[in-house]
């Protein structure tokens, strides 16, 4: 919705692929055929497999009318192939993908104004799964410091850089009490969002804003990655196996942004930590991640939204956040990881594909909130969950801190 008219269907699909291209479109034609990090697939299969879904949901489940390309049906199914064995696989080039893509949208259109048209819901559905690959591709943009110049509106001007005393350091102290988590029963939610249920939330103290690149730049100096003590033995694992000293995207005295090697800025918060860094952060100060729960309320109850989300893909990185009141910055500019597994709520049942979070729920994953400013607005919100490993830092993902009192 914008402007208080409400965009149809077939608008707001149009929107979400005019950014897809333009997203793509950014880059060279070799970058989008090729694997650019063996954790991410090919960019050109993200174009294919966005196709391929929207066929299956919009088209063939909705109407009966036979797949497009049955013979892709693997290919880009998600779930049938993980992200390792998809380079060989006969994916749709560049070219091709795009085509596909036009195609299926043709009988989209159609499909919407047939006799049998999709639910409103497998519409968000598909809408929001493109809107999710945007910021895929754009992760995987941002692994290989590849070049990326896209057409894109320049973003909002950005807050003045503050004082560089508080930022991720600066907490707000609140008593918590009880308070509805997750989705109400109206409009679209993803599964693992409900059902909505009350929890009781003990008094803690939340980060006025996200952890800040000069904050991290002491951690470094400190020595925060030599200090054994800091890491858990996941952590000491990771830090072995993976050499790091600084967050994804450093060098020395720069920071890759999206396509541009800039100079470092301290007070944009920090992006491209994994959940071990994070924790090792918090450790240095006395401090902790949020639990999932925490986060939600401080999202929902104590948040100040008066300053406009760093969201949409345009602004290239995490944006200077002037600390002030806040919490600030909870929805936008980085997610941020959480203390919590991603695990079903009381009641879950999965709806309307069990492939998007039943597999996934467990241990082994770590709960991100709040979104980036690689993510689409449509579908960032306090209670959307994302979930990874501990270890990857492809996601645009930094640190708010939390503690308990006294
Ligand atoms: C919610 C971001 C973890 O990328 O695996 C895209 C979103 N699911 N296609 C993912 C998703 C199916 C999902 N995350
Ligand atoms: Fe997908």
């Amino acid at each position: 919705m914008k402007g208080g008219s409400i965009d149809s269907p077939a608008d707001l699909l149009a929107e979400a692929r005019e950014r897809t291209l333009a997203v793509v479109d950014g880059l060279s034609e070799s970058d989008v055929d090729r694997v650019i990090d063996p954790i991410m697939s090919p960019i050109a299969w993200d174009l294919g497999h966005i196709a391929a879904f929207e066929d299956l949901w919009l088209v063939h489940n909705a109407t009966g009318i036979p797949l497009l390309r049955e013979e892709l049906a693997d290919v880009y199914d998600a779930s049938a192939t993980p992200r390792s064995d998809r380079p060989d696989l006969p994916w749709l080039r560049a070219d091709t993908a795009r085509a596909y893509l036009e195609e299926v949208r043709e009988r989209t259109l159609e499909a919407l104004d047939g006799p049998n048209p999709p639910s409103g819901e497998i519409i968000e559905l598909v809408l929001r799964h493109e809107h999710q690959h945007s910021e895929t591709i754009l992760q995987t943009v941002q692994l290989g410091r590849v070049g990326w110049e896209p057409s894109l509106p320049k973003p909002p001007e950005e807050t003045a850089p503050g004082e560089a005393a508080g930022g991720g350091l600066d907490f707000l102290a609140t008593e918590g009490g009880t308070f509805e988590m997750g989705a109400g029963p109206e409009g679209f939610a993803y599964d693992n969002e409900r059902p909505r249920h009350e929890v009781p939330v003990e008094p803690f103290l939340i980060g006025r804003t996200p952890v800040l690149n000069g904050e991290w730049e002491e951690f470094v100096a400190d020595g925060g990655y030599e200090r054994g003590d800091l890491w858990s033995d996941g952590g000491l694992a990771w830090l072995e196996e993976s050499g790091a000293r600084a967050p994804g995207g450093w060098t020395d005295g720069g920071e890759w942004r999206a396509g541009r090697l800039e100079p470092l800025d301290p007070m944009r918060p920090v992006v491209h930590i994994c959940l071990h860094e994070a924790e090792a952060f918090a450790r240095m100060h006395d401090a902790r991640l949020p639990t999932e729960v925490e986060w939600e309320f401080a999202a929902t109850e104590l948040a100040d939204h008066s300053i406009e989300a760093n969201l949409d893909t345009l602004a290239r990185g995490s944006r200077r956040i002037a600390p002030g009141d806040g919490p600030l910055a909870m929805v936008g500019d980085v997610w941020e990881w959480t203390a919590s597994d991603f695990d079903p709520y009381p009641g879950f049942r999965w709806h309307p594909y069990r492939e998007y979070s039943e597999p996934h729920f467990g241990p082994e994953h770590r709960v991100l909130r709040g979104g980036s400013w690689a993510t689409r607005s449509h579908v960032a919100n306090p209670t959307f969950r994302n979930w990874d490993l501990p270890v990857r830092r492809q996601i645009f993902a930094g640190v708010r801190l939390a503690r308990d009192p006294g």
